[in-house]
């Protein structure tokens, strides 16, 4: 049995490397790795697959950035070449990101099944481009993975097949637990001279970032942040571009407790997480990879597809507000991560139950 497996951008890179070790132990699977470049920069991806282990893909279509229809498009043209020379069974496709829309559609217009791996989270927000993806493609698949039961009921509403679901739990956290004791040698922390209570924030959602009033407003909050404790801010090339585009380049410049650097890779990003005080974020993963961590979490969005994480977890979603940013702050200054729990499922084996799904059923 043939599986062309997806990946594209740096969140699905965490989310392959389990799912193609497993393989291993299903020798009736010869998968293939196929990297569409939607990212391309060492610090985006290949540090990525070096730190992880994961296998060198098979083929790179190198599409690179564009607009919305360019990218998904140019993925699209390519990937339908790659399924029609090597005839899959089935293509898996993870997470929500273009990438993973467009390698889908070809797919299920080839008549190839598809998996979809992470499926059924929903924000709500179809003005995020991920809740397009993630819609979408749920719609055209025949195995649906989902990471917590908030995606099975969504996907049950819209009227997907039951038969079609399987509750797994998360990929990207058999990853963490993986490589955990492996970031504890990560020298992250000595080379930036963090000895006392430090904040990580991450900052890439067009709505955030895109937007200079709300990116103004983020950083009114990160300027009194930053007058108690660092911020150490990995900085995504979008929003790298975004601030030298604009005046608040030159206020970010100001603030000299708030950090900068370069992405950085895996191993060093969870070592900075694991010993935060609190994460900053609008990224999906890291509310998922903090509630592991039971290090408090605050998203800057109005709403998250991974409900769980502020349900059972350290996650308090507060949008962009700037007092409502500060109050959440403040709370998490005095309360820490509360008695936050481990969600269901969530204990590493997720990939194994996969391919062993997989492997019984195509
Ligand atoms: C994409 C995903 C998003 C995910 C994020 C993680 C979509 C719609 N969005 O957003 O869900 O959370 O990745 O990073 O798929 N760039 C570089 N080097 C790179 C890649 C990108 O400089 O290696 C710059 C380019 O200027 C590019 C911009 O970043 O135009 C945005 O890249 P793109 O892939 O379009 O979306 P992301 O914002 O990275």
């Amino acid at each position: 049995m043939k599986i062309i497996n997806v990946v594209g951008a740096r969140p699905n890179f965490m989310k392959i490397a389990p799912i193609m070790a497993a393989y291993g132990e299903h020798p009736s699977i010869d998968p293939l790795l196929v990297h569409t470049g939607q990212h391309y920069d060492e610090k985006m991806s290949d540090l990525f697959f070096r730190q992880l282990g994961i296998p060198e893909p098979d083929m790179n279509l190198e599409i690179g950035s564009g607009s919305h229809a360019v990218q998904t498009a140019g993925i699209m043209t390519a990937f339908e070449q790659v399924v029609l020379e090597h005839k899959p069974d089935a293509v898996l496709v993870v997470g929500d990101v273009n990438s993973t829309i467009a390698c889908g559609l070809v797919a299920v217009k080839l008549g190839v099944k598809l998996i979809h791996v992470e499926a059924g989270l929903r924000s709500g927000d179809l003005g995020m481009p991920e809740e397009i993806n993630r819609m979408l493609t749920d719609t055209i698949s025949d195995f649906l993975f989902v990471t917590e039961k908030s995606g099975r009921e969504n996907l049950l509403s819209e009227g997907v097949d039951e038969s079609k679901i399987f509750f797994v739990g998360n990929v990207m956290i058999d990853t963490l637990l993986r490589n955990k004791s492996k970031s504890e040698e990560s020298t992250i922390l000595n080379d930036m001279g963090l000895t006392g209570d430090y904040a990580a924030l991450t900052l890439h959602r067009p709505s955030n970032v895109d937007d200079p009033v709300v990116l103004g407003r983020l950083l009114d909050a990160l300027e009194v942040i930053q007058n108690d404790m660092p911020i150490i801010f990995p900085i995504h090339p979008r929003t790298r571009k975004n601030l030298q585009a604009s005046v608040l380049g030159d206020r970010v410049a100001g603030m000299t407790n708030l950090r900068l650097l370069d992405p950085i890779g895996y191993l060093d990003f969870l070592k900075l997480m694991s010993s935060a005080r609190l994460v900053l974020t609008d990224s999906g993963g890291i509310q998922e990879e903090t509630t592991i961590l039971r290090v408090p979490c605050i998203t800057l969005r109005e709403n998250t597809e991974r409900p769980i994480t502020a349900e059972v977890g350290s996650n308090t979603i507060v949008g962009t507000d700037v007092d409502k940013i500060l109050a959440a702050y403040r709370k998490t200054m005095s309360d820490g991560a509360g008695d936050s729990q481990i969600p269901e499922l969530w204990d590493g084996q997720a990939a194994q139950r996969i391919v062993g799904i997989l492997a019984d059923r195509i």
